[in-house]
C-alpha cells in the first residue's frame, strides 16, 4: 500500500503536535531540516525534532537539507527520528554515514536533487531502506511538480527491481491529486505532501484521497504487478 508522508513544512510551526494530530493516520510525518547553506531557506533542528517525537505516535521522517550531514544525522536518529534522509551532494561519505544511520536504529535514506543522476549510485542502493527523489528544487514548499522527474523514478524503480532489493522510493516536492498517480505509475511508492495535505481543508481526508489515488495508480502500474 502506498505511503503517505505529510510535510509540515506546510504546518503550522507554532502549534505542531495539533498539527501532526491533524493527519492521524499518516504512515510519517516529513520533517524537512533546511540549514539555509545547502538550500536557500531555514527551518528547524535537533531540539524540535526531539519534542515533536516525544508529542506524536506518528514516525518522523526526517529530510535533511544541511550541509555536512556525515556529521549532523546521527543526532537526528538519537533525537527520535525513525527515518533519516541525507543528500548525497552534500554527504562526504555516504555508505559510511548510511551504515551508521542504520547502526543507531533507524532507516537510512539518501535524496537525490533534479539533476542529480541515479546511475552512478547503483552499487550504494543496497546499503539504503530509501531513496529519496526529489520532484522540485528542495528549499521550499508549494512549487510546481517537475515532469521531467518521472523518467528518473521509472530508471530507479527498474534498478530496485533488477537488484531485488526491499528499497522504497519516495517522491517529493509537488505531490498532489493531480500528479501522484504519475508519481506511482511511474514507481514511487512513498510519497511526500505539504501544502497537499496542510492546505486542505480537511488534512487527514487529502491524506486518506492522496492514498487512494496513488493505489489504484499502483495497481495498474507496469512495475507493480503482484506487490
Ligand atoms: C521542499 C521540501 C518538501 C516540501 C514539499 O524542499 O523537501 O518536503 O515540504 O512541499 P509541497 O508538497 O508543497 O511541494
Ligand atoms: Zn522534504
Amino acid at each position: 500500500m502506498a505511503q503517505i508522508n505529510p510535510s509540515i513544512l506546510s504546518a503550522d510551526f507554532a502549534r505542531l503536535a495539533e498539527e501532526a494530530e491533524a493527519v492521524r493516520g499518516s504512515d510519517w510525518l516529513h520533517v524537512d531540516v533546511m540549514d539555509n547553506h545547502f538550500v536557500p531557506n531555514l527551518t528547524l533542528g535537533v531540539p524540535i525534532v526531539e519534542s515533536l517525537a516525544r508529542a506524536t505516535d506518528i514516525p518522523l521522517d526526517c529530510h535533511l537539507m544541511i550541509e555536512d550531514p556525515d556529521r549532523w544525522a546521527p543526532q537526528y536518529v538519537e533525537a527520535g527520528a525513525g527515518s533519516v534522509t541525507f543528500h548525497v551532494e552534500a554527504a562526504a561519505a555516504p555508505v559510511r554515514l548510511a551504515r551508521e544511520i542504520r547502526a543507531k536504529g533507524a532507516r537510512a535514506s539518501m535524496a537525490l536533487k533534479p539533476g542529480t543522476p541515479i546511475e552512478p549510485f547503483e552499487d550504494l542502493l543496497p546499503e539504503l531502506d530509501m531513496l529519496l527523489i526529489m520532484t522540485v528544487e528542495p528549499g521550499f514548499g508549494g512549487q510546481a511538480f517537475l515532469d521531467i522527474m518521472l523518467p528518473k523514478i521509472r530508471r530507479t524503480r527498474e534498478l530496485i527491481d533488477k537488484h531485488g532489493l526491499e528499497l522504497w522510493l519516495q517522491v517529493d516536492g509537488g505531490v498532489s491529486a493531480g500528479t501522484i498517480e504519475r508519481c506511482a505509475e511511474a514507481g514511487a511508492d512513498v510519497f511526500v505532501a505539504g501544502s497537499a495535505v496542510y492546505g486542505a481543508e480537511d488534512p487527514a481526508e487529502a491524506v486518506a484521497k492522496l492514498r487512494a489515488l496513488a493505489d489504484a495508480a499502483t495497481a495498474d502500474a507496469w512495475w507493480a504487478c503482484g506487490h
